[in-house]
């Protein structure tokens, strides 16, 4: 009835109205989905770059998906390392046909891949903020909250004042206790299934399971210290909800439906408050036993992280209590699956090369004794050169990263191309560690002895492996994530020999991290102490 009777006398102004709002939202949206595609392309060609042809509204998506599709269900012979078709089957061909720069589209959004180590160079050095972190699907910034890793300028950097001193070496180091303990519990397992298996003292054993139970168990430690039965019930919890996000990654969101008591949402919600009550009342006992009781924080993550930002004093400088969960739940995220998947890879490159296997054993025995020894502290780990070779040429073949991108927040000149605000550069980790004007001739093969002049003298370009970045924004848990691979392995060659079991399938996956398909069946044999 209401707009039965408006029509009669506003009607005409409201139409009008109507017709503007109408109009102005068709330019707009041809600007963008049009008139700048074709502008900024052409400014690109001008200028050398070019790329796949940018298509309404898909951008190259339809052409990326195509490629995509092509290789899925492709299998690599398990001496092949090279993952990229697979892994950025697109930008492989793109590169072929267009050079190591190129842009491609992402819908209308013009993405620069930097495939040319100066540009990176140049792009993870800049500390202006000209190059930010892209955003996150609503949804996944609601699971992963606005930790370091997505969070960017002022914010940012008043984060990792914060965290920052919980991963120094020294506090790393007494970590490494911990983490031997979760390392025995899987081999004092492993041992005995072998043990059980009649006279043969071998076992199959599928290990990224294994690895993804010990880091789970190793970050739960690592964060939580003596908590870390709550603390893990938390990880467990927000890997549910991690599931449930990935679920529903690709179907239609219908404004409103998140609030829809659906069964997935009840879940959600249940866990969700579950993992935020869990960690407040964890941080509650911190502050009072530090404030009233004089304990103090912690030696673990978290309680460091608390001490720092007790120091800041709660002014301006420091974290609120919401983004201290936040971190907590970024640790999680971003070292959990990223550690596992590096466990996995090395254990699949000496798994096929036993003469490596066996010199890394030596070396292992020699430096930090034999299997009755615990490892206690990481000064012995700092001695096993051999194992950081492989550990290095591990994270260049199958950096559990392929690829990282940022957002250039101004127009910009990069490495001589005039590059416009808004732009996406990615840079495509996976390829530039294949880059044979870079890492030589045999850029393609497993060697780890290029890594024995150390990380920076192993290639032409002195940041030449990109597996945690560079830069300020570097990883900030690359050493724990070294010293929990370096622990782990160093325990398990010292009890075991062991070769990939013929069953695996060599087809390197990357769901946000890079994986075996289909697990790492490897087969275990005791050694005679
Ligand atoms: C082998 C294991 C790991 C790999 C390959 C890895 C890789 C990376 C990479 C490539 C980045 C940069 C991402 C970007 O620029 O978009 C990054 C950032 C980060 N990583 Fe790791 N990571 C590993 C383990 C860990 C661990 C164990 C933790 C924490 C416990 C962690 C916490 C973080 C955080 C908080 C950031 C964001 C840093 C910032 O922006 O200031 N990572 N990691
Ligand atoms: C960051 O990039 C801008 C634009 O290219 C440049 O003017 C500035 O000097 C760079 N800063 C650093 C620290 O590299």
């Amino acid at each position: 009835m209401a707009t039965m009777e408006m029509s009669t006398g506003t009607g005409p102004a409201v139409a009008v109205a109507l017709a503007v709002a109408v109009l102005t939202w068709l330019w707009k949206t041809m600007v963008q989905l049009v008139w700048r595609p074709y502008a900024v392309g052409r400014a690109l060609a001008r200028q050398g770059v070019r790329g796949p042809a940018y298509r309404f509204f898909v951008g190259s998506g339809d052409e990326a998906n195509a490629m995509r599709a092509a290789a899925s269900g492709e299998v690599l012979d398990w001496r092949c390392h090279d993952v990229v078709p697979l892994v950025l089957p697109h930008y492989r061909s793109w590169m072929s046909r267009y050079g190591k720069v190129f842009v491609s589209w992402s819908g209308s959004t013009p993405t620069l891949c930097a495939g040319d180590y100066d540009m990176v160079k140049q792009i993870l050095s800049n500390r202006t903020g000209l190059y930010c972190k892209t955003e996150l699907q609503p949804n996944l910034l609601a699971l992963f909250g606005k930790g370091l890793a997505f969070i960017n300028g002022d914010d940012w950097a008043r984060h990792r004042r914060v965290v920052h001193p919980a991963f120094t070496m020294d506090k790393l180091k007494m970590m490494t206790k911990t983490m031997a303990e979760c390392g025995q519990q899987v081999i004092r397992e492993w041992e005995v299934r072998a043990t059980a298996a009649a006279g043969q003292r071998s076992v199959q054993l599928e290990v990224g399971k294994q690895f993804e139970e010990l880091t789970t168990n190793v970050i739960a430690r690592t964060t939580f210290g003596s908590s870390y039965k709550e603390g893990k019930e938390v990880f467990v919890a927000q890997q549910e909800l991690q599931l449930i996000a990935f679920s529903t990654i690709n179907s239609v969101h219908l404004p409103g439906l998140q609030y829809v008591p659906t069964k997935m949402n009840v879940r959600r919600w249940q866990l969700e408050k579950k993992v935020r009550g869990t960690l407040m009342a964890m941080i509650h006992e911190r502050q009072a036993a530090a404030t009233k009781e004089g304990r103090g924080y912690g030696n673990d993550l978290l309680g460091l992280m608390l001490e720092a930002n007790a120091a800041a004093g709660g002014g301006p400088t420091s974290m609120t209590i919401d983004e201290i969960i936040d971190e907590c739940k970024t640790f999680f995220f971003a070292g959990h699956d990223t550690t596992s998947h590096l466990l996995t890879w090395t254990m699949f490159l000496l798994g096929t090369h036993p003469n490596w296997q066996e010199r890394l054993r030596q070396e292992v025995l020699r430096e930090c004794g034999s299997d009755k020894e615990a490892i206690s502290d990481g000064d012995a780990l700092n001695k096993l050169k051999l194992v950081t070779m492989v550990l290095y040429e591990t994270l260049r073949l199958y950096g559990p990263v392929s690829m990282i991108a940022r957002m250039v927040t101004a127009d910009v000149n990069l490495g001589g191309v005039w590059v416009p605000k808004g732009t996406v550069t990615t840079i495509p980790i996976a390829i530039l560690h294949r880059d044979a004007d870079v890492w030589g001739a045999d850029a393609g093969e497993f060697n780890p002895l290029r890594f024995r002049h150390g990380v920076n003298r192993a290639a032409a370009h002195a940041g030449a492996l990109l597996a945690f970045s560079l830069g300020a924004r570097s990883c900030i848990g690359q050493d724990l994530a070294i010293l929990e691979a370096k622990t782990t392995l160093a325990m398990i060659l010292r009890r075991f020999s062991f070769e990939v079991s013929p069953e695996y399938v060599h087809a390197p996956m990357d769901l946000l991290t890079l994986q075996p398909q289909c697990g790492l069946p490897v087969v275990f044999k005791l050694l005679d102490q």
